[in-house]
Parts: C-alpha cells; structure tokens; sequence
C-alpha cells in the first residue's frame, strides 16, 4: 500500500499578542477591537496570489495547532458541564489532524502582510491556507448545533456569579498591568462567572484552604466561594523559583521574565507545584 501520509507546508505564521492558550479565546471575540498579523513567506508568489481578496471583509484561515498534546477521541470543551464528547463534535485542538479553522476579519493587505481583526489563534501559528469566506455558501444560521444548543440554553441569561477581586488581588493586578501589561481578569471574570468548579480543561482545583484555584496561561488565581459571590484573593505565578531559575529547563516558559519580578515582589506567597502551561 501506498503511504497514505501528505506533507503540507504552511504560507506564513500568524503574529497576534497571544502568547499562552489562556489569553486566547475559543471562538474570535468579535467585540474586542484588537488585530493580529498574518506574514507569508517570501518569494512563494503569494503576493500574486493574494490579489483580487482585498473586496473581501472576511476569510477563512487554516491553520495547525502547533503548540498541543496528541488527540484524544473523548475530550472535555471547556464550556458547559463537566462532559467529556467526541472529539468530532467539538472544536478541540486535540484532533487526529490538529487542523483549526476560523472565519477572521481582513482589515487590510500589503504586499503579503495581512492585517486580520481578533482571531483565536496563539502567536506564532503556522498557517496553510487563505480561502474568501463567501456568506451565501458558508452560512447556515438556521442548523441545529447539538449539544451546542443545549450548553447555550444553560447558558442564557446574566452569569450565575458575582466576582470581585480582594484589594490585595487588585493591587497584584495592577501592578502585573503596569509593570508587565498582563492582564487576564476579563477572561478570569468571564470564566468564573459562568461556574467556578473544578474542571479539567477550564484548569479550575481545588486549593485548601482557600477553596480553588484557576490556572491562567503562566499564573493562577486563588479564589473562594460562598454562595453565589466569588472573591479572588490573591494571584500567583504558576511556575515556582526553582523551575524558572533552572538553565536546565530551555522549553517554552512564558512570562518567565514577569514571574521571576513577580516572585520578587510577593516572595511570601508560596508555590506549591508547577503547572503545565495552557
Ligand atoms: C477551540 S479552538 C478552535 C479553533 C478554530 N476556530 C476551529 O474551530 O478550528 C481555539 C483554541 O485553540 C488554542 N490554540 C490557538 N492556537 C493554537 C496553537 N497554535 N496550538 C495549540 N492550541 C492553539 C487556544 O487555546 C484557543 O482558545
């Protein structure tokens, strides 16, 4: 038998500010006005081959999912209740072929640099290809969504939760806002207002005897429930000293800068074990 295998080479890599899996969202957030990059390769032809797309206001971008872990047939979305489904019937990364596909403004074209709106693509994705997204064929607003519906049904309304940061959390924010422009409290809001217990793939524990924790791409949040009302307490860098200072360890660490000041600043704050990033 013939080898079934293909090789695919990507045409360019996206730049966006997203660095780590946290801040990305899982579909683009439309709202946000925020833009991203997409370089091709030089002497491709791409220039040529971009022409004429410039009349369109949005394209389909396919891409890989570098930066992930080998597919699972059963994986938990991270929205709705703690339910793992076929990989099939979600838009996991961990796929057979990590192919992703996302729908994207085109905001401009020079030359073979594309200027694209919010995407939920992390920095550095290679990408294989550009296609128009033509509404009268690719949308079909009346379908049924499957358990989609079902998760959004749950979902209506205002959120379940309040939350609101201590004033120590606010003070660690701001000053991760100033001196390292990190911020996740929206996402970190938007999560937990929706529910805050523990699941696998929205990174939510347990943590006696604060109650929980969320891990946010290279940092946490320790939080508490009672009721209905959440309270943030404090924020951490996810990776403790010992890993971030080990010239052993070369992979990825993100934020390792910010971390290290971090744990300079709050050197208090104990970290009891290291996380993956995500
Ligand atoms: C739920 S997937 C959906 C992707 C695409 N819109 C689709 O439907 O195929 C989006 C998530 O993939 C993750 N992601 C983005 N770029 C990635 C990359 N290069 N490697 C691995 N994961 C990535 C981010 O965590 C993001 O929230």
């Amino acid at each position: 038998m013939s080898d079934p295998s293909l090789t695919l080479q990507p045409i360019g890599f996206i730049r966006t500010p997203k660095q780590v899996k946290f801040q990305t969202p899982h579909q683009p957030t439309e709202s946000v006005p925020e833009s991203s990059v997409l370089e091709l390769l030089p002497d491709c032809h791409y220039e040529e081959a971009l022409s004429d797309l410039a009349g369109f206001s949005r394209i389909w971008l396919v891409w890989w999912f570098h930066r992930n872990s080998p597919w699972r047939p059963m994986v938990l979305p991270p929205r709705g209740p703690s339910q793992r489904r076929g990989v099939f019937a979600t838009r996991s990364p961990h796929r057979p072929n990590p192919i992703g596909i996302t729908p994207v403004q085109l905001l401009g074209i020079q030359g073979r640099v594309l200027t694209l709106g919010p995407c939920d693509l992390m920095d550095g994705t290679p990408v294989f290809d550009i296609k128009p997204y033509i509404a009268a064929y690719d949308s079909f607003p009346e379908e049924t969504n499957g358990w989609i519906d079902e998760v959004d049904a749950l979902h209506a309304g205002p959120p379940t939760f309040s939350v609101t940061l201590s004033d120590h959390a606010v003070v660690q924010a701001e000053w991760l806002w100033t001196h390292w422009q990190i911020d996740f409290r929206p996402r970190l809001i938007e999560l937990l207002s929706r529910d805050p217990s523990p699941h696998r793939t929205r990174r939510i524990t347990r943590r006696e005897p604060d109650g929980f924790m969320i891990g946010c791409g290279a940092w946490r949040a320790i939080f508490s429930v009672s009721e209905k009302a959440i309270t943030i307490l404090r924020l951490e860098a996810a990776y403790p000293l010992r890993f971030l200072n080990d010239p052993h360890k070369t992979g990825h660490m993100p934020d390792r800068a910010a971390q290290l000041a971090y744990h300079a600043q709050w050197p208090q704050e104990e970290i009891r074990r290291p996380t993956q990033q995500g």
